[in-house]
């Protein structure tokens, strides 16, 4: 039976995001701004019971979906995102309460002074620290209304301040308090490297969050906000230049995509029915865990089909996906009613001919089928993404070394993450810093050896070692 999720969302990129994620789930299970569920739909309910889908006891006999996965519902049935919004400057979480009076105000943690964190991971993380005790109570509380909590996940930047440094301390006390008893994903978003940025610490930041979803997340979605701004411009035909605007339209895209991943949980069906059951079709080793998504176009006119070949498309993908990329898994989930197998059986086999796959998988391409929701009558009749495992993990890991070193090897800006200016603590702190690059360079090179013959047998060589 799938458990709870339990959601953080950390810095403006992370509330902004959260803020699009929680519009998406909650109109998606008719749950309206102030918490109170529109009727569902009968016939729908009927549908579900057929097919047999397993009972909670929190689950309501009279839905067919699982909303109670995602939000606590009160005693006068009003439903409350199981979400903390954690930020240091107070003007998002704002907007997102305003927009959504569905949110717990008790489960908003705002820094006393409302400055921000200067986009420093620094500031954020030692905040983090300086509040843990009030982190920890807020995630206490809200793991308290879980019956049987299944994974927590952060929404964040890895580029700011806040939502880079304080998440990665969210990750740290995470993985203190629960290590592998509870699953913690992210859906974590990298700064654009097209648009000439106004923040010059960004690579610092970056490779400092990095090195904690290497440590600590059991998988990351990444989303590179170059990959989505012209995905955005290809399905949205938005080529606005107001930031606001852009990151509106952006998050919207993200959120669609984050939210379908746990789609067949929301709307149960036989498979792929919890976060571990999705998950272990895409991560072999822990090591290769930085999933790529896709969205297929908006288009009433695609088959399943076109979808499952458009989903193969990278100028589609949320991550910067070159044309050298081999896959580890792939995953697509078609999302509506009555889906036409044969077309879908199709799609298989061509996409299977057209995908690279490592040598020692078994070239096989999985499709979740995923439900409709019946509050979303207008939406198109069918909607696709794709979440993989492949190499394009290299060329993107690499750049941000690149980045990174540019700056090191001079020492830039390092004392803005220094306590003092001696040598001494710029050593000690170069030394942290190069210490998290080579533990990205690590999984670059993870990445390269699975594009061998022998990954697998060089793993299980390593265990015979071992024993
Ligand atoms: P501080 O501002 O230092 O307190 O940290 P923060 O975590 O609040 O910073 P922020 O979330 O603004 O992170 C900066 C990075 O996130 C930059 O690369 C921005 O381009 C990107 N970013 C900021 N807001 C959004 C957003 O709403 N959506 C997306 N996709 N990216 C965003």
């Amino acid at each position: 039976m799938p458990g709870e999720t339990i959601t953080l969302q950390a810095g403006q990129c992370g509330n902004q995001v959260g803020l699009q994620y929680w519009n998406q789930l909650s109109s998606e299970h008719g749950i309206q701004s102030d918490g109170t569920p529109l009727s569902y739909p009968q016939d729908d309910s009927l549908r579900f019971q057929q097919q047999g889908a397993e009972e909670s006891p929190t689950f309501n006999q009279n839905r067919g979906d699982r909303p109670e996965l995602f939000f606590t519902v009160s005693d006068s049935n009003k439903y409350t995102p199981r979400s903390i919004l954690i930020d240091m400057e107070p003007s998002v979480i704002s907007k997102c309460t305003n927009q959504l009076s569905m949110f717990n105000p008790r489960n908003v943690h705002l820094s006393d002074n409302g400055s921000g964190a200067a986009n420093n991971w620094q500031n954020g993380h030692s905040y983090g620290v300086e509040h843990q005790e009030d982190l920890l109570n807020l995630i206490d509380r809200e793991m308290d209304k879980c019956d049987n909590l299944s994974n927590f996940q952060l929404i964040h930047s890895v580029a700011g301040g806040t939502g880079s440094g304080v998440g990665s301390l969210l990750l740290e006390l995470l993985n203190d308090r629960f290590g592998n008893k509870k699953l913690i994903n992210t859906f974590s978003i990298f700064p654009s490297n097209e648009k000439t940025s106004d923040v010059v610490v960004q690579p610092y930041n970056t490779v400092l969050t990095l090195k904690r979803l290497i440590d600590f997340s059991d998988s990351t979605f990444m989303f590179h906000n170059d990959a989505v701004n012209s995905i955005e411009n290809l399905l949205l035909r938005n080529s606005t230049s107001q930031s606001d605007e852009i990151f509106e339209s952006t998050n919207k895209l993200i959120s669609y995509v984050s939210s379908t991943i746990s789609n067949p949980l929301r709307f149960p069906g036989y498979m792929y029915s919890s976060t571990e059951s999705i998950l272990s079709t895409l991560i072999p080793t822990p090591n290769l865990k930085f999933l790529t998504t896709s969205i297929a176009p908006f288009n009433n006119s695609l088959t399943e089909y076109d979808m499952i070949l458009e989903l193969l498309n990278d100028k589609y993908k949320m991550n910067r996906v070159g044309s050298q990329t081999s896959y580890i898994s792939v995953l697509n989930y078609l999302v509506g009613t009555n889906l036409d197998q044969q077309e879908i059986r199709k799609g298989i086999i061509k996409s299977q001919q057209r995908v690279e796959f490592v040598p020692w998988t078994s070239n096989s391409i999985q499709v979740v089928h995923g439900k409709k929701s019946p509050f979303l009558k207008s939406a198109s009749k069918l909607g696709g993404i794709q979440i993989s495992n492949n190499t394009s993990i290299i060329p993107v890991f690499s750049k941000i070394l690149k980045q990174y070193d540019l700056l090191a090897k001079r020492e830039a800006y390092i004392n803005s993450y220094t306590e003092s200016n001696d040598r001494q603590e710029r050593l000690r702190v170069m030394d942290l810093f190069n210490e998290c690059r080579e533990s990205i360079a690590n999984v670059i090179d993870e990445y390269k050896s699975c594009q061998l013959d022998n990954y697998l047998d060089d793993e299980i060589l390593l265990e015979d070692e071992v024993m």
